[in-house]
């Protein structure tokens, strides 16, 4: 039996979106959480851990998560629909097309990508979500002095990503955050950070933050 329960407005396809767009067609913050408080995005938000936790302990920010896999994004945002979470929304699709079609340039606060899928096979690496284009949406979309959040336990994906951002003109490294010990089952920043830390994994956890455009002679 397909699951059919209507979790709008706390997930929604690109289809539902119409309502919340501005007449210029990017999303419209102050539409989607009904204020104008920082947007915070979680990109392949899986089953919103993150989300759940971030909207709990910071009620003035909102935060907004998407995530391709509909299965995994719907079973998060049950529990959002039903504490009916004003402050954080989860986006059933393409990371990579809301931020390029529906993310207004120079909007949001931060940008959290945890654990994203390593891809581990040679030939499937092309698949990584964090590319040098991935990149420049990143910074397309965050504010200067807005933070990116990068997270994974796969130490070359991090070196690579690492290498990508600390020499890319629009950001600049920022001390990485240390590790927190979790006091709970649900005190994790993501559902994959508690498993990669119950595992004894090491985890690298970078945060850069997007500078003005450079100045060019
Ligand atoms: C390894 S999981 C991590 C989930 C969550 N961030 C966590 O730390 O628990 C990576 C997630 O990214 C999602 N994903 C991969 N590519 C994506 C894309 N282009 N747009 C949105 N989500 C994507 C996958 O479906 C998967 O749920």
């Amino acid at each position: 039996m397909p699951d059919v329960v209507d979790l709008r407005p706390s997930f929604l396809c690109f289809d539902d979106l119409t309502p919340y767009l501005a007449d210029d067609g990017w999303l419209d913050g102050p539409k989607l959480f009904g204020n104008a408080n920082p947007v915070e995005l979680d990109v392949g938000c899986g089953r919103g851990m993150f989300l759940f936790n971030a909207s709990t302990t910071q009620p003035k920010r909102n935060f907004l998560g998407v995530e391709l896999d509909f299965t995994e994004g719907r079973r998060g945002a049950k529990r959002l629909f039903k504490r009916r979470q004003p402050n954080a929304r989860m986006i059933g699709g393409d990371a990579n097309y809301l931020l390029d079609h529906l993310v207004r340039p120079d909007s949001v606060a931060a940008v959290h990508v945890y654990f994203p899928d390593p891809w581990w096979k040679r030939k499937h690496r092309r698949r990584r979500l964090f590319t040098d284009l991935f990149a420049d949406r990143v910074a397309r979309v965050l504010q200067v002095g807005g933070l990116l959040h990068m997270w994974t336990d796969v130490a070359d994906y991090f070196e690579i990503v690492k290498a990508l951002l600390d020499h890319h003109t629009l950001f600049s490294p920022l001390p990485q955050p240390e590790e927190r010990p979790a006091a709970h089952h649900l005190d994790y920043q993501t559902s994959f950070e508690r498993t990669r830390r119950q595992a004894g994994l090491p985890i690298d956890r970078g945060l850069w933050q997007r500078i003005s455009n450079p100045i060019t002679p």
